[in-house]
């Protein structure tokens, strides 16, 4: 193991520098995986804009109801039409999500704690890999707590899932865990995102921050962005606009949505970031035009 003190600080990202070892596949470093992982990765990413609109409503495996939240049935049909990727439960989805309905799945895999408990990292695979296949999901996320209490566990649930993710042909998403006690400074994510990346994980889900750039650049599979507790609609959409200017591939945004006054508005505006390129105050004044639709 190398030593952990007297290191280089790491400097040399080229962020103006593409990926190399593309090799035509339209998602960062997956060009070496099997046909099944890459039409999972496709179904999440868009292969025209390289990029995904994930929604996220798996808060309460802890949370339990959550503002916003209460009526998943009512919800998810009237977002459906604006994100590529619903990321939640298997409970939620098997019992509020249509079937029929086509966008993809991330399926949350691991529990263990709820609001009750003051330390949060401590959680276990909860769903077997024989459910994820039934379930179709197209990618796994697995929540990671680097420098927390309950990293070795997280690590090991996350090891476990890629295991068994390549063994069946299913992608993992590490989740970047952000708790009371840990950092959230530039240097703990390119810490957190590079090791889960280096563990195996196909997609990085993590927070914007500064010098974000070099992060994504530091990270050889494509990263996307949590929205994080309620913005006013427009600092939302500046962040959603900073993260993919600076090389996300991707929103995973849950709370900026669900709880805006207008959600599909919200959505959609989102999502013309994410696939048209719409500037943050594009994408506003669309937002402000269909709520009052
Ligand atoms: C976090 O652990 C949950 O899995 C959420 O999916 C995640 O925090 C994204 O939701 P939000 O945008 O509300 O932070």
């Amino acid at each position: 193991m190398a030593d952990k003190d007297g290191n280089k600080i790491a400097k040399d990202y080229h962020v103006e520098v593409p990926f190399a070892n593309q090799g035509g596949f339209h998602v960062k470093g997956s060009n070496s995986l099997d046909w099944g992982m890459k039409k999972h990765l496709a179904n999440i990413f868009d292969p025209k804009s390289g990029n995904t609109v994930m929604f996220a409503f798996d808060h309460g495996y802890f949370m339990g109801s959550t503002a916003g939240l209460e009526r998943l049935d009512l919800l998810i049909p009237e977002l459906l039409p604006y994100v590529d990727v619903l990321m939640g439960t298997r409970g939620a989805l098997r019992t509020c999500v249509p079937p029929e309905c086509r966008k993809a799945i991330a399926l949350r895999t691991t529990s263990g704690s709820s609001m009750l408990n003051d330390d949060l990292s401590h959680e276990v695979i909860a769903v077997d890999i024989e459910d994820s296949i039934r379930m179709n999901a197209d990618c796994m996320a697995v929540q990671t707590f680097v420098g927390a209490d309950g990293q070795l566990s997280s690590l090991d649930n996350l090891s476990r899932t890629i295991n068994a993710g390549f063994r069946y042909g299913i992608p993992t998403m590490g989740v970047v865990a952000v708790g009371k006690q840990m950092e959230r400074t530039d240097r703990f994510f390119k810490l957190a995102t590079r090791l889960l990346a280096e563990l195996g994980a196909n997609i990085i889900k993590t927070y914007y921050c500064e010098n974000f750039e070099e992060i994504v650049s530091a990270c050889p599979v494509p990263i996307v962005v949590a929205g994080g507790k309620k913005l006013p609609e427009d600092e939302a959409l500046t962040l959603a606009y900073r993260s993919i200017s600076e090389g996300a591939r991707g929103l995973d945004m849950g709370r900026n949505i669900f709880q805006s006054e207008h959600p599909a508005a919200m959505a959609q505006a989102v999502g013309k970031i994410v696939h048209h390129g719409f500037t943050d105050k594009q994408a506003f004044e669309f937002y402000q035009d269909a709520s009052h639709q």
